[in-house]
C-alpha cells in the first residue's frame, strides 16, 4: 500500500495576507499573482510601516521580503510572531540556498520563497502556510477544549473520591448502627426468654440489673418497687459498689428523680449533672456518677417501680439510644415482675392451704396440736446456728411445717389409735413421708423441701424408712428436722406416756444420737438448748 499523495488544500477564502517588500514591483507582482484567490491583501514598503499595520489589524499571513532598509524581514517577524504567533510567516530571498531556507525558518518563519516567483510555488507555500495556521488554530482550539475536558474530569474525579469516602463513612456509621441494633435486639430477645421464666422476684430482679450492668457497662443500678399504699418506692435489688448501702432506700412518690419519674411515668435522661446547676443543686449527692438514666417500670398504667442506672463504668454519658434499649425491655421486666407477683400470691396462698389443712389435723387431737409449728420454731433455729443459708432455711421452715402433711391420707382411727398397732395399721402410718412428698411435690413451688419431707424418719444407723438411707445418706437439713421432730414429741403428752422434761428429753436425744440421729447435729441441738429450755414462738 502507498502512501497517499499530498492532497492540493484548496486556500481559504477571505484570508488576510500582508506583502512586505522595499519594492513596490515585487509587492506588485505577489497581488497579481494572488488575485485569482479570494484573499484580502495589503501591501506595505517597509519593515517599520509593518509593523504599525500589524498591531492594528490581525493577519494570517505574512510575506516579506529578507533585505529591507531599516527593520530585516526576519526582525519583521520576529515581531510579527511574539505578537501574533498564529500568524503564518513566509520569508522572501534572492538567494536560494539550504543556509538561507535554515536561518529563516530558525528565526521564526514558517516557510520561504524564493525569487524570481513560480506561481505554482507561491500557491502552495501561501495556501500551506494559511492551512498551516489553520490546523494550529484548531489544534490550539482542541488542546483548550481538552484541557478543559481533563479539569472537569479531574473535578468529577474529587467529587466522586469525596462522594466515596462520604458514602464509605456513611455505610460504616449505618453498620456499626445496625450491629448495635442486632446486638440490642439479640439481648432483648435474652432478657424476654430469660426473665419470663424467672417467677422468684428476688432472682428476677438481681438477674435484671447483672443483666444490664454487663450490657451497659453500667456501674451502680437498682430497682425501686411501688409499695401496696401506692406513695412508697423502695429499693428492693441493687448492684454496684453502692449495692448494700442503696438497699431499702425509700423514696416518696413525687419526691426526688424516682419518685418525680414514678409519677410522670417518664424516663429521665441526665447525661451530665454538671450542666444542668440547677439539677445538681436539687439532686445533688443522689448519684454517685455525672451522668444516669432512671426508667418507670409501666404494667397498663400503673407504675409498678422504678429502674435507676448511675454511672458508666468508663465514666461515659448515658445515651438516647441506651435509654431507647433500657425503655424496650422496661416493658418486659414490669410483665415479670408483676407475674412474679401474682405467682408468690398463688405459691403463699397454697402453702397456707396446705399448711391450715395440716393445723386442723393436728388440731383434732389435742396431743398433737400445735406440733409442726414448734417443730419448725426449733428446727429453724438450730439451723441457723450451723450456718445454714438462709435460702435452705426458708426451705427447711416449709419442710418442717408440712413434714407430717401425709398424715392426711391416713385415717384418723389409725392415727389417734391409743392401742398397739396392727401390721397394716404400722405400715399406712410408715407411708405417710412419702405420700407428704407427693403433695409437697403437688404445689410445684418447694422442690428442695420434697427429700426432706421424705426423708424424716430415716435413722442414722439405717434402720428407718421409707428408704433405708444411712448417716449422711440422709439429707443434712432432714437431720436437723428429724431431732427436732423427735425433741418435741418427746416433750409433748401422749395419751399413751406423760411428757418428758426438756432435761430428760436432751439427755434422751444425747443417747440416742449414735443410732437415731447425726451426732454432730444432736451436739448443736443440745449446745443451743443448753442456753435454757426452749421457748416456742408461732413461727
Ligand atoms: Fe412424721
Amino acid at each position: 500500500m502507498t502512501d497517499p499523495q499530498p492532497r492540493e488544500i484548496p486556500p481559504p477564502s477571505g484570508a488576510r495576507i500582508l506583502i512586505v517588500d522595499d519594492e513596490p514591483n515585487i509587492c506588485n507582482l505577489l497581488r497579481e499573482l494572488l488575485a485569482s484567490e479570494a484573499y484580502v491583501i495589503d501591501i506595505c514598503l517597509g519593515g517599520q510601516e509593518a509593523l504599525a499595520k500589524t498591531r492594528d489589524a490581525v493577519y494570517d499571513m505574512v510575506i516579506s521580503d529578507l533585505k529591507m532598509p531599516g527593520i530585516s524581514g526576519i526582525d519583521l517577524i520576529k515581531s510579527v510572531k511574539a505578537e501574533s504567533p498564529d500568524t503564518a510567516t513566509v520569508l522572501v530571498t534572492g538567494y536560494a540556498t539550504v543556509e538561507t531556507a535554515v536561518k529563516a525558518l530558525r528565526y521564526g518563519a514558517d516557510d520561504y520563497l524564493t525569487k524570481p516567483f513560480n506561481i505554482d510555488e507561491l500557491r502552495k507555500v501561501v495556501s500551506r502556510g494559511l492551512e498551516s495556521k489553520r490546523l494550529r488554530l484548531e489544534n490550539h482550539s482542541l488542546v483548550t477544549k481538552l484541557q478543559s475536558a481533563n479539569d472537569e474530569l479531574k473535578r468529577h474525579k474529587n467529587e466522586l473520591k469525596h462522594e466515596v469516602v462520604r458514602t464509605s463513612e456513611s455505610l460504616l456509621s449505618t453498620n456499626h448502627r445496625l450491629e448495635q441494633r442486632v446486638q440490642q435486639l439479640h439481648t432483648i430477645t435474652k432478657v424476654t426468654k430469660a426473665i419470663t421464666s424467672i417467677l422468684d422476684l428476688g432472682r428476677l430482679l438481681d438477674f435484671c440489673l447483672r443483666l444490664l450492668g454487663r450490657e451497659m457497662q453500667v456501674e451502680n443500678s437498682s430497682i425501686m418497687l411501688m409499695q401496696p399504699d401506692g406513695r412508697r418506692l423502695i429499693v428492693k435489688a441493687s448492684y454496684g459498689p453502692r449495692a448494700k448501702r442503696v438497699l431499702n432506700k425509700e423514696r416518696t412518690l413525687g419526691d426526688g428523680v424516682a419518685g418525680w419519674v414514678a409519677e410522670y411515668k417518664e424516663a429521665l435522661l441526665v447525661a451530665d449533672v454538671g450542666v444542668s446547676p440547677a439539677f445538681a443543686t436539687e439532686f445533688s449527692g443522689q448519684y454517685p456518677g455525672k451522668s444516669f438514666l432512671c426508667v418507670p417500670l409501666v404494667l397498663q398504667d400503673r407504675t409498678l417501680g422504678v429502674l435507676n442506672l448511675t454511672g458508666k463504668v468508663d465514666g461515659g454519658e448515658f445515651t438516647e439510644p441506651d435509654r431507647d434499649f433500657v425503655l424496650a425491655i422496661t416493658g418486659q421486666i414490669a410483665v415479670a415482675i408483676e407475674n412474679a407477683g401474682l405467682y408468690d400470691t398463688i405459691r403463699r396462698n397454697s402453702l397456707h392451704a396446705v399448711q391450715a389443712l395440716a393445723e386442723s389435723l393436728e388440731a383434732r387431737d389435742p396431743y398433737t396440736s400445735g406440733h409442726s409449728a414448734r417443730v419448725t420454731d426449733y428446727a429453724v433455729r438450730v439451723a441457723r446456728t450451723l450456718g445454714v443459708s438462709q435460702p435452705s432455711v426458708e426451705t427447711l421452715r416449709y419442710a418442717s411445717r408440712l413434714h407430717d402433711i401425709g398424715k392426711l391420707g391416713i385415717n384418723e382411727a389409725t392415727l389417734h389409735k391409743n392401742g398397739r398397732l396392727s401390721e397394716d395399721e404400722w405400715m399406712m402410718i410408715r407411708e405417710h413421708p412419702a405420700k407428704g412428698e407427693r403433695i409437697v411435690e403437688s404445689l410445684g413451688f418447694l422442690d428442695r423441701a420434697q427429700p426432706i419431707v421424705r426423708h424424716h424418719h430415716e435413722r442414722w444407723d439405717g434402720t428407718g424408712y421409707p428408704d433405708g438411707l444411712k448417716g449422711e445418706e440422709i439429707p443434712f437439713l432432714t437431720r436437723i428436722l428429724s431431732v427436732a421432730d423427735c425433741y418435741d414429741a418427746m416433750t409433748s403428752q401422749r395419751p399413751y406416756r406423760a411428757a418428758m422434761s426438756h432435761r430428760e428429753a436432751l439427755a434422751e436425744l444425747d443417747g440416742g444420737r449414735s443410732e437415731q440421729f447425726d451426732p454432730a447435729v444432736v451436739r448443736q441441738f443440745v449446745n443451743v438448748m443448753g442456753e435454757g429450755p426452749f421457748v416456742h414462738h408461732p413461727a
